[in-house]
C-alpha cells in the first residue's frame, strides 16, 4: 500500500505527534508499504492530492488532528484514514461532550464544571481539592491540580501563574485520589490495564515522556473486578463514541472505595504511538508486537 503518514501539525503536541508518526512511518516500511512522512501545515490538502495514497494514517495528537477537522477534510477527499471518524473525533476531544454520551450509558466519570479562566480570578468552582483541565487537550497540557496547600493563590489566579491560565474556558472536575489506570482497545477488544505510578506529582506531559519517570504496572496489581470493569468500561467508551481502529480510555481509581471509586476521565482517539507510549506497550503484553499493531489499525481503515 501507499500510505501517507500525518503527523506534526501545530497542537501543543507536536512533538508527541513527531515521535508517534516517525515510529509508524518505520513500522509500516518494515512492513513493505510505501511510506510518505507528511508534518502536516495548512497546504496538507494539496500534500496529499499530489500524493494519492492510498490510506492516510493519522498520527496527529490534539487540534487540529484529532477533533475531527482533518477527518472531514479526508472525507471531503475521499481518502480512507485510520483511527476515528469526524463525528466521534468532535464528541471525544471535548471531555465534556464525552461525558454526556458515556455517562447516561452507565459509564461512571467525575462530575465536571466548565468555567471561563477569567472566573477563577474570583472564587474557586467547587471544594477543594479539584482538577482543572481545558476541555480538548492532550497529554496533561494545562492540567493543575488546585489544593489547599497548592501555591496558586486565593482566589486562584492572583498571585501564581498556572498552566489553566493560557485557556478560555476549563473544565473543573473533583480531583480522585487513588491511582492512575489505562486500558487500550484494539481490533474491538479490550487489551489490559496498564497502572502508571509517577515517582512525584501526577501522570504529566514530563511524567508521561522522559523516561524513567512513570513506572508502567503491566499488567496491573489490582483486583480481578476492578480489572474487568476497565476492560468492560473501555470497550463499551469505544463502542458508544464509535470509535474505529484503537482508542484509549483513561481512569482514576480510588482504591479506598473498591469499584465505587473507578471513574473514566477520557477515552483517546489518536492515543500515543511513542517509545513510552501505552497502546504500544499493552499490545506488546497481548502479543501484538509493534509492526503488527500499526497493520491492524492501517487494514481496519480499509
Ligand atoms: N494525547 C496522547 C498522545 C495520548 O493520549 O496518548
Ligand atoms: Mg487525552
Amino acid at each position: 500500500l501507499h500510505v501517507a503518514v500525518l503527523m506534526g501539525g501545530w497542537s501543543a503536541e507536536r512533538e508527541v505527534s513527531l515521535s508517534s508518526g516517525n515510529g509508524v512511518a518505520d513500522a509500516l516500511e518494515k512492513n513493505g508499504h510505501k511510506v510518505a512522512r507528511v508534518d502536516m501545515d495548512r497546504n496538507v490538502a494539496q500534500i496529499l492530492t499530489a500524493l494519492r495514497p492510498d490510506v492516510v494514517f493519522n498520527a496527529l495528537h490534539g487540534v487540529p488532528g484529532e477533533d475531527g477537522s482533518v477527518q472531514g477534510m479526508l472525507d471531503l477527499m475521499q481518502i480512507p484514514y485510520t483511527h476515528s471518524g469526524m463525528v466521534t473525533s468532535v464528541i471525544a476531544i471535548d471531555k465534556e461532550l464525552t461525558k454526556q454520551q458515556l455517562v447516561p450509558a452507565g459509564i461512571p466519570m467525575p462530575k465536571g464544571k466548565v468555567v471561563s479562566s477569567a472566573s477563577l480570578y474570583e472564587a474557586d468552582p467547587m471544594p477543594r481539592p479539584y482538577v482543572l483541565k481545558p476541555v480538548n487537550e492532550g497529554s496533561s497540557v494545562g492540567v493543575a491540580i488546585v489544593t489547599d496547600d497548592s501555591n496558586y493563590g486565593y482566589p486562584i489566579g492572583r498571585d501564581v501563574a498556572g498552566p489553566w491560565q493560557e485557556f478560555d474556558e476549563l473544565l473543573a472536575e473533583p480531583f480522585i485520589k487513588g491511582r492512575e489506570l489505562t486500558t487500550a482497545v484494539v481490533g474491538g477488544k479490550a487489551l489490559c490495564v496498564t497502572e502508571l505510578k509517577t515517582a512525584q506529582g501526577f501522570y504529566d506531559y514530563a511524567a508521561k515522556y522522559t523516561e524513567g519517570l512513570t513506572q508502567h504496572v503491566c499488567p496491573a496489581e489490582i483486583p480481578e473486578d476492578i480489572e474487568k470493569l476497565c476492560l468492560d468500561y473501555a470497550l463499551r467508551a469505544h463502542q458508544v463514541l464509535g470509535c474505529k481502529g484503537t482508542s484509549r480510555t483513561d481512569f482514576r481509581w480510588d482504591d479506598e472505595l473498591g469499584a465505587a471509586g473507578l471513574f473514566v476521565l477520557e477515552t483517546n482517539t489518536q492515543p500515543g504511538m511513542t517509545p513510552l507510549s501505552l497502546v504500544p506497550e499493552q499490545a506488546r503484553q497481548m502479543g501484538i508486537s509493534y509492526e503488527q499493531l500499526v497493520e491492524l489499525i492501517v487494514r481496519e481503515a480499509l
